[in-house]
């Protein structure tokens, strides 16, 4: 997990020479300051573990705890402003954890989502703008999102996992209570095979019609470099189009769609001809949501009449820019994210540079709710929504594994410096195993990526040695090392086992990382990764070896785009995540033999990070059920559509875990008395 400073954070209203002004046709003046706020995603270093309180006590009355990793913020709060951000105050009495808020088209109401119920449990709830009056409108363990309440007040629209685990459009009506489902109904319903989730609804002001964006029948695809063999990257993008419904779930019609273009977040003229929305390449999607390119992201603002004719280009140019919104009838807010321009600004040109997320103006353009948000880490331990009543579910770093003494290991943080640390199952007497920091094995020239580090821990059956790589990876393996190492389980003594080289040339050494130990401890099965994978489209230089610990003889098991291996109990199988095809990763078993490949997973999504629970399932994260919001409004995730899974080892009676709006992955259960 990164560590984020949050100087950025206080809100510092300031009129600022918008950069997109020239774009819009309007000029300002060129004196004030647009860098009004500094960077947001600096990664400090010296981070030092939180640790939350003990839980053995906690689960009382549970078989036990699930620990498991969420990326998303570890805190959310809505605030009210005036459009010119002065005046700024919070919106609850009693925040816990907000987002995603919208003004009634009365004005006399604030709809958002809140996790008061539980970390990671998205409800809708409303509120009145001056903070009174607070009410929930659904709560279920399932995700809702994205509230608008309608017109006239009686009906309110918004996104639910209900059900079938898949982001579908949802009424409510507030006078009777009763709730219906519009996008998955049997006309309505989408090819299953292909993505299709369905986002961010929004009221015509007449009230016959909501406008919303889906991912509907388009294809899974990943973003990235078409590095070996033309494949794209592993993370999948969204490509949206905008539709139009009515509350009965009647006459679905597509208003306007783009090859390989994301177009989200529609809103209504006041006039009710035309939608205004986003427009960026599929592969944005993916930019838009991570620190180290969202800064270099563009994408406009799209206006379109309802019989998609008569499109203009409201705002063009560099940068993220979503949320729009009519504030009048001939302007239009939007919020531009990522970089120094972040803030609120109108195609009349104004804009205010401010740190937030998902802004919302009041029908008359006076004022404005938006979340801030802090990506400090959780607390180890911090306790979670459970979606199992007979487990505790808590917070815990990435890649966490069990030693025969009761020990957890983790890789702790995800990015750049990462090392290994261990701790009791109470989450008490951490301790730093290896810190790569301080390795020499690193190369650290580059300071853009921060794609290294000691990562994937795995104990020796008797507890005594832990085992796991160090070295550069992601993109940065095609070009730097990566060693296998073990270390004694008190951290005085650590030995290289495969050895690499710094910097990786052809016929070189090879990356070598993810290392798992048989459960004789006389094995360790890794995943390797080799120069001419790039140069020469040869399968020769991945896959997964197995290392002899006696003999130090390497023999080669797979040679295809796998990675995450891991023994399971008995020995005989080794479980791994598998590159099916250029868009399509899936969780596979192989024998240690090298025979009987087979592949447990089927989703379009990605299916990867499988691990064995301590009875003989599999667990991994899945996509399976397709993305919960718009993929470009998310940050600093990877792959936000993941949800935990547990399936049997066969591949049959797969289910969630989870069902959150993040991304969730990298569960370990502790139990009692077993399952
Ligand atoms: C949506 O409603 C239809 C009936 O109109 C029903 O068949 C379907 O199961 C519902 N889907 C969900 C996810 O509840
Ligand atoms: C309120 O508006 C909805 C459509 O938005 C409509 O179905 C409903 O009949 C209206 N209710 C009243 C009382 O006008
Ligand atoms: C997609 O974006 C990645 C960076 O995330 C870039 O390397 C790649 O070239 C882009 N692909 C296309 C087809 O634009
Ligand atoms: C728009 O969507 C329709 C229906 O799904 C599809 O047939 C068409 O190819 C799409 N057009 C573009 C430009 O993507
Ligand atoms: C804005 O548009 C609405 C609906 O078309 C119209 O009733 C209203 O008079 C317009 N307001 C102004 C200030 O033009
Ligand atoms: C972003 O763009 C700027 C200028 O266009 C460039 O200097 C910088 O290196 C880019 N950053 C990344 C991460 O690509
Ligand atoms: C660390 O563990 C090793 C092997 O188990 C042992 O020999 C050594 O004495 C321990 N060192 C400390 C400081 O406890
Ligand atoms: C590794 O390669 C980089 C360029 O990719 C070079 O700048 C650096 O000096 C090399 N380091 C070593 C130790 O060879």
């Amino acid at each position: 997990m990164r560590l984020v400073c949050l100087l950025g954070f206080t809100i510092a209203p300031a009129l600022a020479a918008c950069p997109y002004a020239q774009d819009a046709g309007v000029h300002v003046g060129s004196s004030a300051n647009p860098h009004a706020n500094l960077a947001r995603d600096t990664i400090p270093t010296g981070e030092t573990p939180a640790v939350g309180s003990a839980t053995a006590s906690s689960a009382a009355g549970k078989k036990g705890v699930m620990l498991m990793n969420r990326i998303s913020p570890a805190k959310s709060k809505l605030y009210i402003a005036n459009a010119d951000g002065t005046n700024e105050r919070p919106l609850l009495k009693n925040p816990v954890y907000e987002y995603h808020a919208d003004f009634s088209p009365d004005a006399q109401w604030i709809s958002f989502t809140s996790e008061r119920n539980g970390d990671g449990n998205s409800d809708i709830w409303r509120v009145r703008p001056d903070g009174s009056d607070l009410q929930p409108i659904v709560t279920s363990p399932a995700v809702e999102d994205s509230a608008v309440i309608s017109p006239n007040g009686t009906l309110v629209a918004y996104v639910s996992t209900a059900n079938n685990f898949e982001a579908n459009i949802w009424i409510k009506d507030l006078d009777t209570g009763t709730e219906w489902n519009i996008t998955d109904t049997p006309a309505n319903r989408a090819d299953p095979d292909m993505m299709h989730g369905n986002f961010r609804p929004a009221w015509s002001p007449d009230g016959e019609w909501i406008a919303f964006s889906s991912d509907r029948n388009t294809i899974w695809d990943g973003h990235g470099r078409p590095s070996f063999n033309g494949l794209a990257g592993w993370e999948h993008t969204q490509e949206l189009a905008i539709y139009v419904i009515r509350p009965d779930g009647s006459d679905l019609r597509l208003v306007t769609n783009r090859t390989r273009y994301s177009l989200g977040s529609p809103k209504w003229s006041p006039d009710e001809e035309r939608l205004v929305f986003y427009e960026m390449t599929r592969n944005a999607t993916y930019d838009a949501h991570r620190p180290e390119s969202l800064a270099n992201t563009s994408s406009a603002i799209v206006s379109i009449r309802l019989d998609g004719t008569d499109r203009r280009v409201e705002v063009d140019g560099p940068n993220v820019k979503t949320f729009p919104q009519y504030v009048t009838n001939t302007t239009i807010g939007y919020h531009v994210k990522g970089g120094q321009n972040d803030g609120l600004y109108h195609t009349d040109g104004t804009c205010y540079t401010a740190d937030i997320r998902s802004p919302s103006w009041s029908p008359d353009g006076k004022l404005v709710v938006y979340e801030k948000v802090d990506w400090s880490v959780r607390p180890l331990y911090k306790k979670l929504y459970s979606w199992d009543n007979d487990w505790d579910y808590r917070f815990t770093y990435v890649f966490p594994q069990l030693s025969s003494d009761e020990l957890i290991a983790v890789t702790h943080r995800q990015h750049g410096d990462a090392s290994i640390l261990t701790f009791d199952t109470n989450g008490n007497e951490v301790l730093s195993v290896y810190s790569s920091s301080d390795s020499d094995l690193i190369y650290r020239a580059s300071a853009t990526h921060n794609e290294r580090g000691a990562y994937y821990p795995s104990w020796s059956p008797d507890g005594d040695w832990i085992a796991f790589g160090v070295g550069s990876w992601f993109d940065e393996r095609d070009v730097h090392g990566g060693w296998i190492m073990r270390s004694t389980a008190n951290g005085s003594y650590t030995e290289v086992l495969v050895d690499s080289q710094l910097n990786l040339t052809d016929g070189g050494k090879l990356n070598s990382g993810f290392p798992s130990f048989s459960p004789d401890g006389k094995k360790l099965v890794y995943r390797v990764w080799g120069p001419n994978t790039l140069m020469h489209n040869d399968g020769t230089e991945i896959g997964l070896r197995i290392l002899d610990l006696e003999t130090r003889k390497i023999t080669q098991l797979t040679s295809s785009w796998d990675n995450l291996p891991s023994f399971s109990q008995d020995g005989k199988l080794i479980l791994f995540t598998r590159k099916i095809n250029p868009t399509n990763y899936d969780i596979c078993t192989i024998r240690a033999d090298g025979t009987d490949l087979r592949v447990l997973t089927t989703s379009g999504a990605n299916d990867a990070h499988a691990v064995w629970r301590q009875d003989g399932k599999i667990m991994w994260s899945s996509g399976m059920y397709g993305f919960r919001c718009e993929c470009a409004l998310y940050d600093r995730t990877f792959q936000p559509y993941g949800q935990i899974m547990i399936m049997d080892p066969d591949g049959s009676n797969k289910r969630p875990l989870t069902n959150s709006i993040w991304e969730d992955s990298m569960p370990l259960f502790l139990t009692r008395d077993g399952f």
